[in-house]
């Protein structure tokens, strides 16, 4: 069974509370979102493989431990995942960036694909799916079902907020993909949104209704 990290830091927390606010606007949703994302990508980033390189500093010769040297995918699932990809490229700025796109069908809350581009070399990645939203878990479930076709095989799940029927989903279709989120939420509605949750985060992002 994949891991649930739930990162509860002060400062993804506040910053959290005031995207969930009806009241903030596209701007603020955007620049809170790439904090965020960013915030997290320490924490998701934590079991990288380190090796021990030779450094001179000004006043001695040392061994100090830089990145291993593996290979990071980063996969937005369109369109919300977008908001995530600039903070965590803050942090990694030679992963790779593919794109899934899926929206939810309104009636019946499946996922639809309409796009997919991805990096050659997948397969030899640590590929990290982003989407802020895990609702039903159709939508991540689907985009990690198209990324194993194409042959990734480590994969992880970052999302802001979830439901627990979304992270209930993923572990039981993907027990392999550990999942990244801020908050678990309480429930869903009769409309698959998560409750409280903040709401149609594509819609927020980019101000469309
Ligand atoms: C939202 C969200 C997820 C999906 C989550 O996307 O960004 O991709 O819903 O719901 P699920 O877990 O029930 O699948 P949406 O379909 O609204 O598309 P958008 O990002 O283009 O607005
Ligand atoms: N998609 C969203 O953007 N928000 C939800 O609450 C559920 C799905």
């Amino acid at each position: 069974m994949g891991r649930v990290v739930v990162i509860d830091h002060p400062l993804v927390q506040h910053k959290l509370t005031i995207m969930r606010d009806v009241n903030t606007g596209p701007k603020d949703f955007r620049e809170l979102l790439e904090e965020i994302s960013m915030l997290m990508a320490y924490e998701i980033t934590r079991d990288l493989p380190t090796e021990e390189v030779e450094v001179t500093t000004p006043l001695a010769r040392g061994r100090f431990r830089m990145l291993a040297g593996k290979k990071i995918g980063l996969v937005p699932i369109l369109r919300a995942g977008l908001g995530m990809v600039n903070g965590v490229l803050r942090l990694i700025p030679a992963a790779r960036v593919g794109h899934v796109g899926l929206y939810r069908d309104p009636e019946t809350h499946l996922p639809v694909e309409y796009y997919c581009k991805l990096p050659p070399d997948v397969n030899e990645r640590e590929i990290i799916v982003l989407d802020p939203m895990l609702a039903t878990g159709g939508s991540a479930v689907a985009a990690i079902d198209f990324l194993k076709e194409r042959g990734a095989r480590q994969i992880k799940l970052m999302a802001l907020v979830a439901a627990p029927e979304g992270v209930r989903r993923v572990q039981e279709r993907h027990a392999d993909v550990d999942i990244y989120v801020a908050a678990i939420d309480s429930h869903l509605d009769e409309h698959a949104y998560i409750v409280p949750g903040l709401g149609d985060a594509g819609d927020r992002l980019y101000g469309t209704k």
